[in-house]
């Protein structure tokens, strides 16, 4: 389930009602989807997509996405550091960003065109669609880990677009919610 923060009000909101409300009030598309499909850990991104086969054509359908991939980032991934840069400052894209968490955890923040920053911390089960043109930037928790499917309209247009606003700096990546615990750590 997620977990929002309103920063500049001190506020947190965790009841599920609630979250997907005011989500929903500065336009991000939020569901909880339950049960996760179980998949290894290291399942390569075509058995992914083909247990999560229904889920993704039902967003596709809804949304026209065409195309769908899975993205996965652990602390061992290659050039962490550059990759997180090009998304963890303030920008905005020319199609909507959908991810579908199936694993670990993000950190979302949301400068709406009205209304105070806003942070979303994902976790598997949680689809968030942001649309195009929202400004927002992404983070990762301290475990650097999350595997997420991600649906394109286009992806060949999908390029971040940066504000230069420095909005990202002002605000600390925290995430609250329970630490992420790899599967294989869980049943040891
Ligand atoms: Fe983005």
């Amino acid at each position: 389930m997620a977990i929002v923060t309103i920063p500049d009000e001190n506020r947190k909101i965790e009841d599920p009602d609630e979250v997907t409300a005011y989500l929903a009030s500065i336009g991000i598309d939020y569901e909880q989807w339950e049960p996760a499909h179980p998949v290894a850990e290291d399942a390569p991104e075509e058995e992914i997509l083909e247990a999560y086969g229904v889920e993704i054509q039902k967003l596709k359908g809804e949304g026209g996405y065409v195309t769908a991939d899975v993205i996965d980032i652990n602390p061992e991934t290659p050039n962490l550091d550059m990759l997180l840069n090009k998304f963890n400052v303030e920008h905005w894209h020319n199609e909507d960003e959908v991810r579908f968490v199936i694993d670990g955890r993000g950190l979302f923040h949301i400068n709406p065109e009205e209304g105070p920053v806003v942070s979303i911390e994902v976790r598997a089960g949680d689809l968030l669609r942001v649309p195009r043109g929202t400004h927002h930037w992404f983070d990762l928790c301290a475990e650097s880990r999350i595997r997420a499917i991600r649906l394109f309209q286009d992806p060949s247009g999908w390029t971040p677009h940066y504000t230069d606003s420095g909005v990202s700096r002002g605000y600390e990546p925290v995430c609250l919610g329970p630490a992420y615990i790899p599967p294989h750590e869980v049943s040891r």
